[in-house]
């Protein structure tokens, strides 16, 4: 089968990409440059010429905090090219798997999120991509939720954090933020489930292993042989200077509908990031 991968360049994209190499899909991973998703006739252009069984969309703006001042582009990228995307794939008889955010959720419930339980996003950032679920018909694509991604490509807090600990003694980070760390090639190898097992609507998938910023840090310093009680805990409210988009202070993501499913979850995020630490 052929594949189109949007956002080819992007730290999911490219994992998405090499994924693919060992499978049997030939792969058309178009850039930014090569696609703006935003261009609907660009996009049916892009779709009629490659003709894909399936489209993988890891084109997103996800920089959360510039969402907050750039709301037009966050619209734009997050949920008009989904609805471009999912009008080209429909005339082509495309599959359709688009990647969503853990914020969507306000947080604010006291226990893991299903992907049966309500949204409700507090930045521009998590309402453009829920507008993004909302221009799929969930009876014909899947939107997969992930959290906290962090690989070998791009910015990432992996990097970030290393690159803190290399420059600091002493590290701060929120201790009242929880999330789910996903590794990226840990959910682009999943997302090659989907192109092959073709499932529609919402589903949550991440690493396992539910974690505050702080003992995430510490983590990642325990990966890289350093000492883990050089990072300190902090309260959002602490943070110097405040971060403009607001964030949910619980957005662990229960892989429920994978678990139904019998499907193997994707590890612990612990050992993926000792890979990942390694490689880096
Ligand atoms: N990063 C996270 O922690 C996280 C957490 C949960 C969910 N997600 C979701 O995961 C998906 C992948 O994110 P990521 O971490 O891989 O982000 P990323 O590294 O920023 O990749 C996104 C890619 O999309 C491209 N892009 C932006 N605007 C575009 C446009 N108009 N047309 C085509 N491509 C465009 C970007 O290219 P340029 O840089 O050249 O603009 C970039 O290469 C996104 O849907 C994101 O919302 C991310």
């Amino acid at each position: 089968m052929k594949v189109l991968v949007t956002g080819a360049a992007g730290q999911v994209g490219r994992e998405v990409v090499e994924a693919a190499a060992a499978g049997a899909h030939e792969v058309v991973g178009l850039d930014h440059a090569a696609l703006d998703v935003t261009d609907a006739a660009a996009v049916r252009e892009a779709v009629r010429a490659v003709a894909p069984g399936a489209i993988v969309n890891c084109a997103a703006f996800a920089a959360v905090d510039r969402c907050e001042t750039e709301p037009d582009v966050a619209f734009a990228v997050n949920a008009d090219a989904v609805r471009h995307l999912a009008r080209a794939a429909d005339e082509v008889g495309a599959y359709l798997v688009h990647i969503s955010t853990d914020y969507v959720f306000d947080g604010r419930k006291p226990d893991p999120y299903v992907e049966t339980d309500t949204p409700n996003p507090l930045s521009v950032y998590g309402r453009s991509k829920l507008a993004g679920e909302q221009a799929l018909d969930p009876e014909r694509a899947a939107i997969v939720r992930a959290s906290w991604i962090c690989g070998r490509y791009g910015a990432n807090m992996v990097k970030t954090i290393l690159r803190l600990a290399g420059e600091h003694e002493k590290l701060s980070f929120v201790s009242d933020q929880r999330g789910h760390p996903t590794i990226a090639a840990d959910l682009a190898r999943m997302l090659w489930w989907f192109v092959e097992e073709r499932p529609a609507g919402v589903w949550h998938v991440t690493n396992q292993g539910a974690v505050s910023w702080y003992e995430f840090a510490q983590e990642v310093l325990r990966a890289n042989g350093d000492d883990p009680a050089r990072v300190l805990p902090i309260t959002t409210e602490e943070l110097q200077p405040p971060r403009p988009a607001p964030r949910p202070a619980n957005s662990v993501l229960r892989n429920q509908r994978l678990i139904e499913a019998g499907v193997e979850l994707l590890p612990d995020f612990r050992e993926s990031l000792a890979i990942l630490v390694r490689s880096l």
